[in-house]
């Protein structure tokens, strides 16, 4: 029998680990629309109809284009849906990514979310780190918690998250604010924040890998591959599954543009690896 828990706290409230990561659905590159609505939005809707409440997205994606797929696909949402955004970039006129970290940027981003989404008020938004686009680095967040913080007080946020940060950053936040859930670059060969997991678990605070699948180019391993054969599964629900089992505060995001990917990845919850396999999956990341 599975017994790994099967649900975990986001902001207010207990959210399948299984969540759904909403970038893929946005053109090549993350930019314009998809090529297919149609398909985007079935697998929104599918994603819901399977139980899921938890979706990733940002109005940097398109821009706007994931936030209003999201509207167009699920208004009015379920209300027991959780849709977290993050801010922090902006897009230039070739796709390009662009820091926009300035409190008022921010703030802007926040108001740009709500309109496109059609809510009141965002259950978590993540202050996503542009101090280096592509790795968290040590450096002041307070500008920037500070401007998440009024919005909260204005009632536009009800949770404040952190995207791609160090301990040291996380720390820092906790000293100005609760912080509902950490987002940063982790899966089965990238484990930098094997113990940023461990303590954030115990200060009870979820914990949401980006790329859980490898990102833009899925993981390839052939240990992973080997594992499940044995099991006959796939890879990726062999790595869904690997980080359910690596700590119960992880809520996972995958992302996919295709209803039959989304229900593959949906599967791996019901997936227990036994100890040995866990110990020669840990071998990847070594
Ligand atoms: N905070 C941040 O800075 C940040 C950065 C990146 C992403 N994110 C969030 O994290 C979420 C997850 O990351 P991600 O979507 O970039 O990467 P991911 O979940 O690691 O992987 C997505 C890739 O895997 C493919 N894929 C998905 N399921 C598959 C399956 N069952 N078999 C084979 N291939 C499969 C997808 O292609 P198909 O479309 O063909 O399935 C896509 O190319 C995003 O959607 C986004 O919401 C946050």
């Amino acid at each position: 029998m599975n017994t790994i828990a099967q649900t975990y706290r986001l902001g207010d409230r207990d959210v399948g680990r299984l969540g759904y990561g909403a970038m893929q659905l946005a053109g090549p590159g993350v930019f314009g629309p998809p090529a297919d609505e149609g398909r985007a939005i079935q697998v929104l809707r599918d994603a819901i109809d399977a139980g899921v409440r938890h979706i990733d997205t940002s109005d940097f994606y398109g821009p706007h284009t994931t936030n209003q797929l999201i509207k167009k696909a699920l208004y009015p949402y379920p209300d027991d849906l959780v849709i977290v955004t993050k801010v922090g970039a902006r897009r230039d006129a070739q796709g390009g990514w662009l820091s926009a970290f300035t409190p008022q940027e921010l703030t802007r981003a926040v108001e740009d979310n709500l309109r496109h989404l059609g809510l009141e008020s965002m259950e978590v938004v993540n202050l996503r780190s542009m101090l280096d686009v592509h790795h968290p680095v040590e450096g002041a967040l307070e500008p920037q918690l500070e401007a998440l913080i009024a919005l909260k007080e204005r009632g536009l946020i009800r949770h404040i998250g952190l995207s791609n940060v160090t301990p040291t950053q996380v720390k820092a936040a906790l000293k100005m604010t609760p912080v509902a859930c950490v987002q940063n670059l982790y899966n089965l060969a990238h484990r930098q924040d094997d113990d940023l997991i461990a303590w954030l678990a115990s200060e009870g605070i979820a914990y949401v890998p980006f790329f859980p699948l490898g990102g833009f180019s899925p993981l390839q391993s052939d240990r992973l591959n080997a594992v499940a054969a044995s099991l006959n599964v796939t890879p990726m629900q062999v790595a869904l599954a690997w980080l359910l089992q690596r700590s119960p505060n992880i809520l996972l995001i995958p992302g996919t543009s295709s209803p039959e990917h989304l229900r593959e990845n949906l599967a791996a919850k019901d997936l227990a690896l036994t100890p040995d396999v866990v110990a020669e999956l840990d071998k990847v990341g070594g």
